[in-house]
Formats: structure tokens, sequence, C-alpha cells
């Protein structure tokens, strides 16, 4: 038998107030594809830090390829030849490729001159052996965040990494770019390297992982062999409890509409129409939902309908009222609620007191932030007190989701409400969004998860190029239709095609 790749046994970690690693057993064998699986704040995040050198375990011990050792900091990691893909990257945007991979370990010619060429070479070399398709001359600021994740992983393969740590790293992903991912790790791990990831998603851990540990609040439960189980049996073991996958609802009863764009029109970044002459109506008392490949304006839409970007032409109705031009302030007083997609940059005051992040919008309000906390299971054992940034990945997306829909909009627009959330978190979520649009309010969902678009809307756009190509009732739609239509082709040329 030969020795696993890692083993960390009896490992403890306690931050203040919170006990995140409580006597955790890890034992991860060389050559294999193996998952870490647990609820928002289990404690995994905190595991794979502790094996990087991030943090110092309080107890326990990590013995690598048989060897017990301390790791004391990052650099240690990289010496025994583990690395990690952070689930936020850490490139610099307006450097190329080949420059990101080699920062900090730049190959000089004999007389001491920088090198670019050589280790263009290395780079192209690795790319070709691992499937990792990216131009090493590109600047990360020009390639699509499924390359960026290429350029992460060929970082670590560069410093000789052959246990190969990845943090959700599929959270960011359009459902190609996963397809891509876990064909690379089979490639991966072909070539004898091994494999840890962090996934809430359990069809990518059955379709890729060999094995799989299981967290629930800092303890371990238990490392299973994937092949043995299905994926309800997998979710029922991490949360403790049954878990219903499918989405109840009853029949929509539209009534006003709420929203109107017509024809409208958004600057992107680059400069050019993200939003191409858009236009749609959601009602009060439906859930509409955006479907799109990531990058086809959904984010320049949701902010200008919330007002944080200005349209450049074409009109926004708020119940019949212009708000084309109305301050952001103002569209909150209306009764316009925002879940935004990147909630460290837009959602959240990362260094705020969970309270003052909860109450943000509603500090006229009486003080609920408890009582949010309790309702939406934000698992912050400090309470309103913790610093918001200290709070695990899905816990600060469920403190946007129970501030946004404590504020009692008539318009919420969310956009991808569930990413990084544990299946127990997501059906909470689904059921509220749900409740929402029961309770009259009008509901506009942009999600890549086209399973949560089929299950929550009761009508669905399909985006492409910053314009809608096609509205479907919910009955009507599936998986296929969806599908084509994102890839931009209408109903009618869909028609012709099959003729
Ligand atoms: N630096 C820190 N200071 C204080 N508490 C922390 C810190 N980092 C993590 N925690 C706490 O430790 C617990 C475990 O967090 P961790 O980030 O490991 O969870 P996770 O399993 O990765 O969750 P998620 O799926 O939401 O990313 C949580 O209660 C979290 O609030
Ligand atoms: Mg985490």
């Amino acid at each position: 038998m030969p020795v696993p790749a890692i083993e960390m046994l009896g490992i403890t970690k306690i931050f203040p107030g919170v006990v995140a690693n409580n006597r955790v057993n890890f034992t991860v064998e060389q050559a294999e594809i193996h998952a870490l699986l647990g609820e928002n704040g289990a404690g995994k995040s905190t595991l794979m830090s502790i094996l990087i050198g991030l943090y110092e375990p309080d107890g326990g011990i990590i013995r690598v390829r048989g060897q017990e050792l301390r790791i004391r900091n990052p650099n240690d990691a990289t010496a025994l030849r583990i690395g990690m893909v952070h689930q936020h990257f850490k490139l610099i945007p307006n450097f190329t490729v080949t420059e990101n991979i080699v920062l900090g370990l730049e190959p000089r010619s004999p007389l001491g001159n920088l090198d670019l060429q050589s280790a263009e070479e290395r780079v192209q070399g690795l790319s070709h052996a691992y499937g990792l398709a990216v131009d090493p001359r590109s600047k990360i600021e020009d390639i699509t965040v499924g390359m960026q994740q290429r350029v992460e992983i060929l970082k670590i393969l560069y410093r000789d990494a052959d246990i190969l740590i990845f943090d959700e790293p599929t959270a960011v992903l359009t459902p190609q770019e996963i397809d891509e991912l876990l064909a690379i790790f089979r490639r991966l791990k072909a070539e004898g390297k091994t494999i840890v990831f962090i996934t809430h998603k359990l069809k990518e851990i059955k379709a890729a992982a060999d094995r799989c540990t299981v967290l629930r609040r800092g303890k371990f439960i238990a490392t299973v062999k994937v092949a043995d189980l299905g994926e309800r049996e997998l979710a029922e073991m991490m949360v403790g409890r049954a878990v219903n996958f499918k989405i109840e609802k009853a029949p929509p009863r539209p009534g006003e509409v709420v929203l109107k764009i017509e024809d409208l029109v958004v600057t992107g970044p680059q400069g050019a129409a993200a939003v191409n002459g858009l236009s749609l109506d959601v009602r009060a008392g439906e859930v509409v939902g955006v479907a799109g490949v990531d990058g086809n304006g959904q984010s320049e839409l949701a902010s200008a309908i919330y007002g944080l970007l200005p349209a450049k032409s074409g009109r926004i109705l708020f119940k019949g009222r212009d708000i084309t031009r109305t301050s952001i302030r103002e569209r909150i007083k209306m009764g316009i609620a925002y879940v935004p997609d990147d909630r460290q940059r837009y959602g959240l005051v990362l260094d705020f007191f969970l309270y003052e992040n909860l109450m943000l919008k509603a500090y006229h309000k009486p003080p609920f932030a408890q009582n949010l906390i309790n309702q939406f299971d934000i698992r912050a054992e400090k309470g309103p007190l913790i610093r918001t940034g200290d709070l695990s990945g899905g816990n600060q997306q469920k403190a946007i989701i129970a501030r946004e829909l404590s504020l009692v909009p008539e318009l919420l627009i969310v956009s991808q409400p569930t990413r990084g959330l544990d299946v127990g978190a997501i059906e909470y979520i689904h059921a509220r969004i749900l409740a929402e649009r029961d309770k009259g309010r009008a509901v506009l969902l942009i999600s890549f998860e086209l399973d949560e678009i089929l299950g929550l809307c009761d009508r669905v756009a399909a985006l492409s190029k910053g314009q809608i190509v096609g509205i479907l009732p919910a009955a009507e739609a599936d998986e296929r239709r969806v599908g084509a239509m994102m890839g931009g082709i209408q109903e009618a040329d869909q028609e012709a095609v099959h003729a």
C-alpha cells in the first residue's frame, strides 16, 4: 500500500468564539480525486488553509507523503509541492499569462536579464501536457474567467505541485467550463497528481471524485467512496437530515407590470454596448428568469435597473413611472431590492460587523439583525458582532439575501443568488424567492444555472449579446430549447434548423 499523499489527523482550529475544525481527520491517497463536502461554515476552507500554511492548527498532526511535519507558511507548502487555486483568483490584470505564472520565480538568462522566452516555452509545454489551453501572451484582463482559472492551475504546476487543492473552483464557471475543468482533473490524475476539490454541487462530485470527505459544523463525519452513494445520500450525510431537491411551487398569479424595460442600451467596461436594445416586462407575482452564458450583458442589465450604471438610451419604468435617471437611493425607497452577483465587491462591507451589513439600508427601522441571522440560518457563532469578512463564503451570501428580502421590496432583482451555497441553504433561498412572488412581488432572476432558472421561473428569457432573443413560458421551457436560444438562435431559426 503506497503512503497517502496527505494525512491530517485530529486537526483542531479555534477562532475567537468558533471551533472551525474540531478534531478533523482527512486522508487523501496519491493520485486520487478527493472531494470535500460540507454546509456553509462547516470548516472546509479553514482545513485547506491549514494545509497550505495560511493558518496554524491548534491541535492535530499533518503528514505529507508519510512524513510528519509542520507547514508554517505558504512557502513551506510550495516546497512540499502542494498548491492551491483559491476561489478568488490572485492574478494581476494588466500582466500577461506568462508574467503572472512566473511571478516571483522569474527566469534569468546567464547575464541576469529576464528570460521570458524560456518561461513561455515551459508554459506552452505544461499547457500542452495537461490540456490547459491558454495564450501565454494574452493579458489577464482580456481573457475569460475559465481561462484565468487555467492560468492559476498552470501557476501551481509551474512550481511543480503534485498535490493540487481547489476551493470551490466551479462556482464561477459556466456549465461548459465546468465540464472542461473536470476533464482537466482526470488528466491531472492520470499523470499521477493528487487533487482535492471543494464543491457544493453533488453532480460534480459524482462525475469526478473517487472519494469524498464530509464535514458538518467543524466535525469529521465520514470519508466515503463516491461510487457507493447517490447524490441524495451525500446531501443527507452533509446536512444531517433529508433534503428536498424538487422545487414546489403554486401556479403564478401575475398582476400589473412592475418593471418595464424599453429598448435599453448600457455601455460595458470596454466601451461597447453590453446591453444592446433590450426590452422586457416583469409583472407582480411572477418570477422572470434571464438565462444566458456569462458575459452577455447580465451584470450591466442588473446594474442599470438598480441604478449603478447609467442607461445610454432606452427607458426603465417602475410601476409606470420613468426611473431611468432616478438615483439609487430613490429606487431603494420606491421598493427595488438587489442581490448582486459579486458579493464581495458590491454586496457587503467586509470590515463591518455583520449587524451593520444587515442594517445597511434599513438603519431607520428597528434593529433586527439577530432575527435575520436566525431566520436565514446565517452561521455566525459570535452572532451579529462577527466581522463580516470572517463569515464563510456561503454565509456572506445568505447575509445579503437576508438584508435585501428584509426590505420588503416590490421588485427584487437577484443575480446568481445561490452561488456558493450548500444544498440546504439553496432549498431555503429558493423557497423564500417563491414566497416573495406569492406575496405579489415581481422577481427578476439572473442565473447561469439553468436548473435554477427552470425550477423557479414562470417565464424564461434568453439573453444573448445584450438582447433578449426569446421568451418562453415555464411550461414550454426545457434545457434544450433555452440552451439553443442562449446560443443566439431565435425560435424561428430553430424551427428552420430542425425542418
Ligand atoms: N479568520 C477568521 N476569523 C474568525 N472566524 C473565522 C475565520 N475564518 C473562518 N471563520 C469561521 O470558521 C467557520 C468555518 O469557516 P470556513 O470558511 O472554513 O467554512 P466553509 O466550510 O469553507 O464554508 P463555505 O462553504 O460557506 O465556504 C465559520 O464559522 C467561519 O465564520
Ligand atoms: Mg469556504
